[in-house]
């Protein structure tokens, strides 16, 4: 395992993952744990992330020194570089020296274990106040920047290496080379770890796991909890139910992709409960977002409880397992560690009983968004489930702007199903990271139609991009997909007289309109 060692702010995620991109297995470990324990890893290479604070600020997060001594090769990134520096010796100062974005480095030791066979002349990206001005006893200087002098360091003799700038972001041009001429090079680790290697470790693991027990798994129609649960599936065969609720608030066709697509690819019993009545009764009236979202929430849990319980009173062995599609950012964002192995599932509702417990199983746990697509894949799920686009659990009911009804819902059903679509002949599916299709339910407007006045409702079009969801920006679509999208829409979906683009980024617009 390679550890990367997080100082805060979001780069520690984005350098596990370029690690693993060079085939390199990563974990994140807070700043905070003891070099002691992180030694206790046995880790063959340790990173050092950026973050956000000056190296004496005060509180800034330190490092004991023991970490530079226990001839395990260690590459500083930003802060971390700065860190390295003060911690052996070397200057870092606020000389007024900032930089910030894409900036030229020149490389002064091309052939170093880090440069070799990268232009001396490269675009990196710099975020930082303090500067190197001196680098530690022992260490070559091998890049610079017009305003810093000591942009990029190494001692080849103690594997230690660090570089000012960003590597993981992809616009440092050669960043993810220089990244793995330090796994490669510097730790000289082989780069052997593959979905492949995941899929297999996974499914000897779920059936030591679960041995001959029962387990059953919520499907939600999205990417995580499909492969979570292919892969069980792969693992445990027929000891594995997957249940689906069918709140009446899914897209066109979703319902018969999961019961039909999944299946055929998986082979997984699939008990499909049609919840659709129950759940547009307990909505009905409702338009607040907020009450909207708690009673899909509500409802869904008792559902799924009922599920559970008619599966408990199968004939079969224990049903002790609940399998999860917890993803590694899930797990690190909640305190990394080693997480919860037991929970009691909800037993003051939906009428379980008191004393069943199920434990977890989580085969994603270690893997992020992208790798979690190639294990799909690797399974042989359909394209149309693996490179899905985010959906919200309360689905349609959220993207309706006042009440829900049966009506309202088929008629955004339609209008959804024909901007996806459009998008997708337009080959952009994988430009954007998702455009929810809003039905203005309580709005109406003046439009014309034929010969007659038509008095209907506007459709709205939310087509974002963004990496991560917490911030997103509206997406460019081509005039001529959005026009296709617009003529489609108000011929086809009655009772839609206009359709109209929002264009505003989150912040301050959130992605669902609700
Ligand atoms: P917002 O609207 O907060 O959405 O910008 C961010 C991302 O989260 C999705 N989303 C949800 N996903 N349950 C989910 O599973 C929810 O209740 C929910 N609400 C929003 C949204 O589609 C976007 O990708």
């Amino acid at each position: 395992v390679v550890l990367v060692v997080d100082f805060g702010a979001q780069y520690a995620q984005l350098i596990a993952r370029r690690v693993r991109e060079a085939r390199v297995y990563s974990e994140i470990v807070p700043s905070t744990m003891p070099v002691a324990e992180m030694l206790a890893k046995n880790p063959r290479a340790i990173i050092l992330s950026g973050g956000p604070s000056s190296v004496y600020a005060e509180g800034a997060p330190s490092l004991d020194r023991s970490l530079f001594e226990a001839g395990v090769p260690v590459f500083g990134m930003c802060y971390g570089f700065q860190l390295m520096a003060t911690t052996l010796g070397g200057t870092v100062d606020d000389n007024g020296a900032r930089e910030y974005g894409r900036t030229p480095l020149a490389v002064s030791k091309a052939g170093s274990t880090l440069f070799e066979g990268t232009p001396t002349e490269q675009s990196v990206w710099m975020s930082h106040g303090d500067a190197c001005s001196a680098a530690p006893e022992g260490f070559t200087v091998t890049a610079s920047t017009d305003v810093v002098p000591v942009a990029a360091f190494e001692n080849d003799e103690k594997k230690l290496y660090g570089v000012q700038y960003h590597p993981e972001v992809m616009h440092s041009t050669y960043g993810q080379q220089v990244l793995e001429h330090f796994l490669y090079r510097g730790a000289g680790i082989e780069p052997t770890w593959t979905t492949t290697n995941v899929v297999e470790e996974q499914i000897a693991l779920i059936r030591e796991q679960v041995g001959d027990k029962r387990a059953i798994c919520g499907l939600s129609g999205g990417v995580d909890s499909a492969v979570a649960a292919a892969l069980v599936q792969k693992a445990i065969g027929s000891q594995l139910t997957c249940v689906y609720v069918d709140h009446g608030l899914m897209r066109k066709g979703e319902t018969e992709q999961v019961e039909k697509d999944f299946v055929a690819a998986t082979g997984a019993k699939l008990k499909v409960v049609d919840a659709e009545k129950r759940f547009l009764d307990a909505l009905a009236g409702v338009s607040d977002p907020e009450q909207k979202r708690k009673i899909i929430g509500r409802e869904f849990i008792r559902v799924f409880e009922q599920a559970q319980l008619e599966i408990l009173q199968e004939d079969g062995p224990e049903v002790a397992f609940l399998v999860q599609g917890t993803l590694y950012p899930d797990v690190v964002e909640s305190g990394g560690g080693t997480g919860t192995a037991n929970i009691k599932s909800h037993h003051n509702v939906g009428g379980l009983p008191d004393d069943i417990e199920f434990q977890l199983v989580e085969p994603l746990r270690q893997l992020f968004k992208d790798e979690v697509r190639m294990v799909g894949q690797e399974l042989g799920l359909p394209e149309e489930i693996v490179q899905r686009q985010p959906f919200p659990g309360p689905g349609l009911g959220i993207r309706i702007v006042g009440d829900v009804t049966k009506e309202r819902l088929d008629l955004l059903r339609e209008a959804d199903a024909i901007a996806r679509e459009e998008l997708t002949a337009a080959g952009l599916d994988r430009d954007i990271w998702q455009c929810p299709v809003v039905l203005l339910a309580d709005v109406r407007s003046v439009g014309v139609q034929g010969d007659g006045r038509t008095y209907g409702h506007p459709i709205v079009l939310r087509p974002v991009s963004s990496e991560d969801a917490m911030t997103a920006d509206w997406s460019r679509l081509p005039y001529e997909t959005l026009a296709k999208i617009s003529t489609r829409i108000t011929n086809e979906v009655a009772d839609v007289n206009r359709v109209v683009l929002d264009v505003t980024s989150k912040p301050p617009g959130t992605i669902e309109w609700e």
